[in-house]
């Protein structure tokens, strides 16, 4: 079933493995193309990891932007994509209602410490001074409860709020909001992404964190972002460190004692 939201086209699929793969597939589709599914067999997350994709609980949606990459400074701002989509994420949740949003560095959304959104950014160049960025976003919608592994660490819109939301309706808003942050990315509004983005996180100051990269672990207090999105940490031992890409977890008393 083909959907239109302006600027969006949708495609909606009842079973797909990733929508993110489907899209990358149709590499001739216009910017604002939509890929839909009420239920992924192989939905993915950062870091080759499983994203949960049980049948009609969750919005599992992968959003086609195709910006122009001509300006020097453009492919530095492709991270601020992530930031700008995690805004929408969560303003479209607190929208709803929803108490106790934040958003864990980069694009985690969280409720109350518990996982409802996840975001997979996936992009390559064309050659043609374009970037096909793939915005993957799963959202936690109806699910009345999580897998043992998640049981902890996840949470949705119905537990929550004590009812269902309607998939269609979320995805719309949520598609309507991204579509506005877009157009403040696309102007170089990057301080307005930025001060939204702050103002939803409770990670962009005085957290005390554990940073997981691929060979490497720290610790240290986050302090500010920089214009390009990346996480400024200060160190343990007193140093600086930016980072660009890797896992964050908020560090408590228990975990130093
Ligand atoms: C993460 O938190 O690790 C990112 C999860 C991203 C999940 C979404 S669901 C729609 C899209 N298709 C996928 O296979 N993954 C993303």
């Amino acid at each position: 079933m083909i959907v239109h939201h302006p600027p969006f086209t949708i495609y909606q699929f009842a079973v797909l493995g990733s929508t993110n793969d489907v899209l990358k597939q149709m590499t001739e589709a216009p910017e604002f193309t939509c890929v839909v599914a009420g239920e992924q067999t192989a939905g993915r997350g950062r870091r080759d990891r499983v994203w949960h994709s049980s049948p009609g609980d969750g919005l599992y949606l992968s959003v086609l932007l195709r910006p122009a990459t001509t300006s020097a400074k453009a492919p530095a701002k492709i991270p601020l994509l992530s930031l700008m989509t995690a805004v929408a994420v969560a303003e479209t949740v607190r929208e709803r209602g929803v108490r106790g949003v934040d958003i864990k560095w980069p694009n985690d959304v969280l409720v109350n410490e518990r996982k409802l959104s996840g975001i997979l950014i996936e992009s390559g160049s064309t050659g043609a001074g374009e970037t096909r960025v793939i915005v993957g976003i799963g959202v936690n919608l109806n699910h009345p409860s999580f897998p043992e592994e998640l049981g902890q660490t996840a949470t949705s819109m119905k537990i929550e709020l004590g009812q269902a939301v309607a998939v269609d309706e979320f995805r719309n808003q949520l598609l309507s909001r991204l579509g506005r942050w877009y157009e403040h990315w696309k102007r170089g509004e990057d301080t307005a992404i930025l001060g939204r983005w702050r103002q939803l996180s409770s990670y962009a100051c005085g957290q005390r964190i554990i940073v997981t990269l691929d060979h490497e672990q720290f610790t240290g207090e986050t302090a500010g972002l920089t214009d390009d999105g990346a996480l400024l940490v200060r160190t343990a031992d007193g140093g600086w460190r930016t980072v660009l890409s890797g896992e964050v977890k908020r560090l408590r008393k228990s975990d130093v004692d």
